[in-house]
Formats: structure tokens, C-alpha cells, sequence
């Protein structure tokens, strides 16, 4: 295939609370590419509009990630961040592989179906089409690779779909227009770590998410300190010591959970982790954990809340991001139109 320059995009919705799982699944990952990338960040609010959302908290809570962004790390002046609906190129590119994907691909999607539910007849059309708008974010950008957690794989491979039908069905034209080989790239998922799927801490088998009714089964990235160690304390656990091997966490879902979340707050691999807390109670491993959680999550929160309280200089920081985003995706969107044959001025 042809070399395509690397490059990283991701984004994330702007509905409700930020947790642990985005920020250890996602929001870490995106910080440590931006050593080695040009990266594209972007709060996806087309996206959050698949579901109802309340315009003033949508405009809240946009800057809300736009500020947690920052506040872990991530530099808005050397990598972009921007918020989706300024850049109108999505939408359009979003349309175009409406026309490429195919019903039977999109039917397949498992967070549709579980996002719809059982009143699948009331879901938006938005919420059935949402992985077209999302393989619009990424191909836009030509990116290369994709930072998301696990619950993303299935949508990346639709996007790997789009891009690999495209490059087949118009490949005459994408080579007469000079665009060689291929004109998208097969972009790469970047999945994994040990928290690549953080759990509920009050159900291991469920994903830790924004939409659970209880505050206890997350983390919320402005927690403070005592509602941290407050739901660290009442994680649900079982009755065995920590084992002192990996293998040792199989079928034990809290366990490996609290483990994989002590292991990404410090940097390290479950392994070490057991080889340092192998034995001991869960009393002491949490008393650990709470201690981590506080140290590295209480500045992120306090820098989130300095950050949010001043909403112009966020709204700027989106602007410029847009901006410079824009002059990325509308020359994509262009050349697109002129390999489908669309006359254009
Ligand atoms: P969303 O809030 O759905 O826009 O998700 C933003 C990012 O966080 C995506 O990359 C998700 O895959 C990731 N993410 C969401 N929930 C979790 C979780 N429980 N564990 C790991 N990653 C997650
Ligand atoms: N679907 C992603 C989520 O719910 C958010 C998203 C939208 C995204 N567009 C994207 C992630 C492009 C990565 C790349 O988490």
C-alpha cells in the first residue's frame, strides 16, 4: 500500500461525567503519542447528539473535556484539539461513506444495539449511522492510528472497511487524480495496556461508564480525595488475598480490575504489581490504591476545575484547533469530490 505520514486522531463524547476509564483507556494514551505524533484530539459532540442532550450542559460539559484534555497533558498549541462541530468537513465526509458503507456492515455493530436497546424502532438514525461520522473524524485526517479503549475495536474495523472499499471502488480514479495506490489509509487501532477495559467497581463484568445509574461504579476524574478513597473502599471484592500470579486473576473479575487500575496509574504491567501486593489483603491493596488514585488523579481534577472556570480561553483554545483543523479535512473532503467526479469551483 502506499505510505501515508503517521498520524493520530481520537475522540471523545461530551456526555456526562469523564471516569477512570477514559482517562486510563483513552486520555493517558493520547498524551504519551503526542512524544511521537502529530496528533488530532477532538471532542465529538455530532456524536453525543445520537442520544438526547441537554444544550447547556452539551456546551458544559464540551469544554469540560476540552479542559481535561489539557489537564492531563495534552498541548494544545503543538497537537490540535477541537470540537467536531466546527469543522463542517466531518459532516460532509460522513455523508460520502453513508453512500459507501453498507446496512448489513452498520447492522452488525454491537454498541448499537446495545445502546438502542430494545426500542430499536425509536433510536435516532444518527445512533445507527454514528460509525460512518466516526470513520468521517478519522479518515478525514488521513490518520494512521487510533488510540480508543477495547469497546472501540468493532468500529475501527468498520472504519478499516470504508477506507479499504473506497480505495477498491473508485481505485482508477484515485490513481488518475494522482493520488497513487490508495487514498485512505488502514488505520490502526492503538488498544491495550492494563486498562485498555476498566470495570465497574461495583460489577466486574460490567464496563465502567459514563451512563451507570450509580456514582459508586466509577471514578469521575473531579472526584476529590475523600469521594476517591470513599469508592475505592467500597469496591466490590471477594474474600481471597491477591494472587501472586497473573493467572491467579482469571475468574476473578474485581480482583483483576482493581489490579489493572493500580497498574495503569503507576505505569506499570499487572505482573509487577502482584509481585509487589501478591498475599496481601484487600484492606491493604486498596489502602495502596486509594493512595495512587489521589496522588495522580487530584491535580488532573483541581487543573480541570481552574481550567473550566474560565470558558474564553477554552472557547479560544477550540477555535485554534478548529482552524487548523479545518485546513486538514476540507482538502481531504476536495480531493474526494474530485476523485467521485463532484464539479467543484
Ligand atoms: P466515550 O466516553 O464513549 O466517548 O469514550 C471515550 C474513550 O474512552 C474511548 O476511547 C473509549 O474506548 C474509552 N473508554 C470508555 N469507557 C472505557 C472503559 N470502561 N475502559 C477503558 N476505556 C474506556
Ligand atoms: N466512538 C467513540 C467513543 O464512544 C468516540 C469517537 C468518535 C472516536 N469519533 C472517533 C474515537 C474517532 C476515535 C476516533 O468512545
Amino acid at each position: 500500500m502506499a505510505a501515508f505520514s503517521e498520524r493520530v486522531f481520537s475522540g471523545v463524547q461530551p456526555t456526562g461525567n469523564l471516569h477512570l476509564g477514559n482517562y486510563l483507556g483513552a486520555i493517558t494514551r493520547f498524551v504519551a503519542l503526542q512524544e511521537r505524533y502529530d496528533c488530532v484530539y477532538c471532542v465529538v459532540d455530532m456524536h453525543a447528539i445520537t442520544v438526547p442532550q441537554d444544550p447547556t450542559e452539551l456546551r458544559r460539559q464540551t469544554r469540560e473535556v476540552t479542559a481535561a484534555f489539557i489537564a492531563s497533558g495534552i498541548d494544545p498549541v503543538r497537537q490540535i484539539v477541537f470540537n467536531q462541530s466546527q469543522v463542517g468537513a466531518h459532516a460532509e465526509l460522513g455523508w460520502i461513506f453513508n453512500c459507501v458503507a453498507r446496512m448489513g456492515w452498520l447492522s452488525r455493530m454491537t454498541q448499537f444495539k446495545e445502546k438502542a436497546g430494545k426500542d430499536r424502532e425509536n433510536a435516532s438514525v444518527g445512533l445507527f449511522d454514528y460509525p460512518c461520522l466516526m470513520a468521517a473524524d478519522i479518515l478525514a485526517y488521513k490518520a494512521t492510528h487510533v488510540p480508543v479503549g477495547e469497546d472501540q475495536k468493532q468500529h475501527l474495523e468498520l472504519t478499516r472497511d470504508i477506507a479499504g472499499k473506497f480505495n477498491n471502488d473508485f481505485s482508477a480514479s484515485i490513481a488518475s487524480n494522482g493520488h497513487g495506490e490508495a487514498f485512505f489509509p488502514l488505520t490502526e487501532p492503538v488498544i491495550g495496556g492494563p486498562a485498555a477495559r476498566v470495570m465497574s467497581l461495583r460489577d466486574g463484568t460490567k464496563k465502567m461508564s459514563k451512563s451507570d445509574p450509580s456514582d459508586y461504579s466509577r471514578i469521575n476524574l473531579t472526584d476529590d480525595a475523600d469521594a476517591i478513597a470513599q469508592k475505592i473502599r467500597k469496591a466490590k471484592t471477594d474474600a481471597e488475598p491477591l494472587p501472586s500470579e497473573e493467572a491467579g486473576l482469571a475468574r476473578r473479575p474485581e480482583a483483576d480490575n482493581l489490579v489493572g487500575i493500580y497498574a495503569a496509574l503507576a505505569g506499570a504491567e499487572k505482573p509487577a504489581v502482584l509481585g509487589e501486593f501478591g498475599g496481601a489483603q484487600f484492606s491493604t491493596f486498596k489502602g495502596a490504591l486509594v493512595d495512587l488514585a489521589v496522588e495522580k488523579l487530584g491535580p488532573i481534577g483541581a487543573e480541570m476545575n481552574r481550567l473550566v472556570a474560565d470558558p474564553g480561553h477554552i472557547d479560544r483554545v477550540l477555535a485554534n484547533g478548529a482552524a487548523r483543523a479545518a485546513a486538514i479535512a476540507d482538502r481531504t473532503v476536495a480531493e474526494v469530490k474530485d476523485i467521485l467526479g463532484m464539479v467543484r469551483s
